[in-house]
Order: structure tokens, then C-alpha cells, then sequence
């Protein structure tokens, strides 16, 4: 099958090299901006695909939402299997896109969305035709994995650690999207969608590491904890589903601790299974490519979908599970948060707070931002 891509960033470019050695697939032309046609196979026109004969499948590799979904529309219209990384796609327009691909009988696969190298979404769409999923997540974003490891084992400020993981490929174009948490809200999006068939687009929380300092970091280290950014989605007892990111403090020996680098840590609950651990990188070129070449190989195979027929956008509910947080805040608002313990050192004060839900926290960081104070708050975790 021959495949055209879309983008030759990063990702475009890995998925170009390995198509060259492909079993079942050839590389087909690659879509670039005008100007930048400095190759033969390379085109700036989506015409010359969708138009190709030859051409049976795409990979968007591009990111953003526009043009992407006006590129993938011409694609799955023209007839052609379409694969994407693009996690802001999925997370936008899933749903009518899952249609549409199957209104076409073309496939609409996006491996690569989530987890990168981690075949998460795979193993959630087998899982959930012979068991209940009762809770997904983990640790799905590498840069700010990147980061907070780093911060924690070399000891490293928060701006350099991101300017290293924006040199390796690991960042969004935008690194905004990955340090506020915004990156893995997407993806638990995506798990929630093909673990439940309903896609959250409401009420989702995402609270990310912006407002983590080398010296919170040296604070849990002293306290034999470890700080990562968890996301987590899962069926609420009433049916809709949670979809919330937070950083989350683990003790030593808990194996979030031992994901490091650009490395994710995807995990689900079966009620049957029990708890189903997988673990990878999960940024980066030629991981993130091999995702979007298991897609491809797949189609060969003839898998088609990720999302079941009926998946819909539905609404996220994040106020049944509750933590201990720990908060760190300006001592003067210290009595906001109802608490269990607080250590005060001059202006600072860094307390554990009674079980909250998720969605009281979220709210009670917001409501102190907008008062002024600088707030950093991180769940306990199990
Ligand atoms: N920026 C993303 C990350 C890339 O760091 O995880 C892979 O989705």
C-alpha cells in the first residue's frame, strides 16, 4: 500500500524514513508548505494525493486542528485510509471524523495520538469488547516527564529543563500545550473515548507542573516523594466518565517513580484483568513514527477503528474521586484550604490537605490564582 504524509516535521520525517523498509507499504508523496518542494516526492498540493490512484492511505503528521481536519476530510472523501498523531485532531473532532471515515469505508486509526511508542488505545479497544474497564491513565506526557525527572535527579532548573526537551523533539510546537497539562488531558480524552464511547469535551480539568519550583521538588525529595503528571479517566458510579490531569506525588518504590526520561506509563483496570501496566517512550521521532507504522500495518490486516460506531461527546464528571493534596501557597491564605497538617516557613506554607475531590481542588487553586496567590498543589498518591 502506498502512503502519502502529511508534514515533514519531527514525526514526518521519522514516518518517512520507515516506510522506505516497510513490509506491505511504500512511501508515497510527502505534503509540504509551498516553497519547501525541495525533493521529488515531496508536493505542497493536497490535490496531488487525494487525486493519486495509487495512493491508498494517509498519515497526518502535520498538528493543530487547521488544516489538518480540512486535509483530513479531502482524504477520507478521496477514498484513502487516514492515520494521524495528532492527539488536538482527535480530541476536537473524533467523533465526526469516525463517522465520516465510516460513511467511506476508509479507515481512521490514531495509535500514535496517544502514548507514542505505547500501544495503549490498541490494547483499550481489545480489552473493552471482553472485559469493563473500571479506570484508566498514567503518566502520558514525556516532556514534562522529561522535566521532572530531571529536576529531581540532576537537579536542574524548570527553564532549562524545557529548553532540553524542546531540543530532543519531545515538546509541542507550542511547549505551552505539554507543560499546562493540556497535551495529556487530550490524550485521556481519546482512552476515555475508545475505553467508554463517549469522547469528555466538558467539565475537564487540567492542572499542570507551570507552577513547580526546584524547591517543591527538593521538598518531596527530602521527603522520600516523587512528583509526575498523572492523567486520569475511568466511569464514574453514575456512567459519564472523569478526564483530569494533576501532578501527583508518589513515595519511593511506587512504579511511577521509576518512569523516567521521555518515558510514559500507560495503564488500565480491567474488572476482570486487574491492573494492566504498559510502559514505553512516549515522545519522540522514530517512537511516535513506529506508532503511526503499527497503524498502516494494521490496515493491511484490516483493522479499521478505534472508536466503536456510536461514540459520542459527552460531558466529564471529576467530582467523584477524592484525594489528600499536598498544597504549597502563600502562609496569609493557608486557612483556605481545610487541612490535616501545614509546616509554615516564613511567607510559605506547605500543607496536606483533607480529602478533597478533584473538582473542589481544582476550583480552590483557581479561586486563590485569582486573589493573587502563587499556588502549587499535587495529589498524594495511592
Ligand atoms: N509533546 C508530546 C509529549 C509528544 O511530550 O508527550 C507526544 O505526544
Amino acid at each position: 500500500m502506498k502512503v502519502a504524509v502529511l508534514g515533514y516535521g519531527t514525526v514526518g520525517v521519522g514516518v518517512y524514513e520507515m516506510l522506505v523498509s516497510a513490509k506491505g507499504l511504500e512511501c508515497g508523496p510527502v505534503l509540504v508548505r509551498p516553497g519547501k518542494e525541495d525533493k521529488a516526492f515531496k508536493v505542497s498540493s493536497l490535490d496531488a494525493i487525494t487525486s493519486d490512484p495509487e495512493v491508498g492511505a494517509v498519515a497526518e503528521v502535520m498538528g493543530g486542528i487547521e488544516p489538518a481536519f480540512s486535509y483530513a476530510c479531502q482524504v477520507i472523501k478521496a477514498g484513502k485510509h487516514f492515520v494521524t498523531s495528532n492527539k488536538a485532531l482527535v480530541a476536537a473532532k473524533g467523533v465526526e471524523l469516525n463517522r465520516l471515515a465510516r460513511e467511506n469505508k476508509v479507515a481512521f486509526l490514531f495509535s500514535a495520538a496517544c502514548g507514542g511508542a505505547v500501544p495503549f488505545l490498541h490494547n483499550l479497544a481489545l480489552a473493552r469488547e471482553s472485559d469493563e474497564i473500571l479506570s484508566l491513565g498514567g503518566i502520558l506526557n514525556g516532556t514534562t516527564n522529561y522535566m521532572l525527572d530531571a529536576m529531581q535527579r540532576l537537579g536542574l532548573d524548570y527553564g532549562d529543563v524545557l529548553a532540553d526537551a524542546q531540543r530532543l523533539g519531545y515538546a509541542e510546537a507550542d511547549p505551552t500545550a505539554d507543560v499546562s497539562g493540556m497535551d495529556a488531558l487530550r490524550k485521556i480524552m481519546l482512552a476515555d473515548a475508545v475505553a467508554y464511547g463517549k469522547l469528555p469535551k466538558d467539565g475537564l480539568l487540567n492542572e499542570g507542573i507551570e507552577s513547580i519550583t526546584a524547591a517543591d521538588v527538593a521538598h518531596f525529595q527530602s521527603r522520600g516523594y516523587t512528583c509526575r503528571l498523572l492523567v486520569s479517566g475511568g466511569k464514574n458510579s453514575d456512567g459519564s466518565v472523569c478526564a483530569y490531569v494533576e501532578p501527583v506525588l508518589f513515595r519511593s518504590g511506587a512504579p511511577e517513580c521509576s518512569v523516567l526520561e521521555n518515558y510514559n506509563m500507560a495503564k488500565y483496570e480491567g474488572k476482570n484483568s486487574g491492573r494492566i501496566v504498559l510502559m514505553g517512550q512516549g515522545a519522540g521521532r522514530y517512537p511516535t513514527a513506529s506508532a503511526v507504522l503499527r497503524d498502516l500495518s494494521g490496515i493491511l490486516r484490516g483493522e479499521r477503528y478505534m472508536f466503536e460506531e456510536d461514540c459520542e461527546e459527552a460531558a466529564a464528571n471529576n467530582a467523584e474521586i477524592q484525594h489528600c493534596y499536598y498544597v504549597r501557597l502563600p502562609a496569609a491564605f493557608a486557612s483556605s484550604v481545610p487541612s490535616e497538617s501545614a509546616e509554615t516557613s516564613g511567607e510559605v506554607c506547605r500543607l496536606i490537605s483533607k480529602a478533597l475531590s478533584v473538582k473542589e481542588m481544582h476550583a480552590l487553586a483557581k479561586e486563590l490564582r485569582e486573589k493573587g496567590a502563587k499556588v502549587f498543589f499535587a495529589a498524594i498518591g495511592e
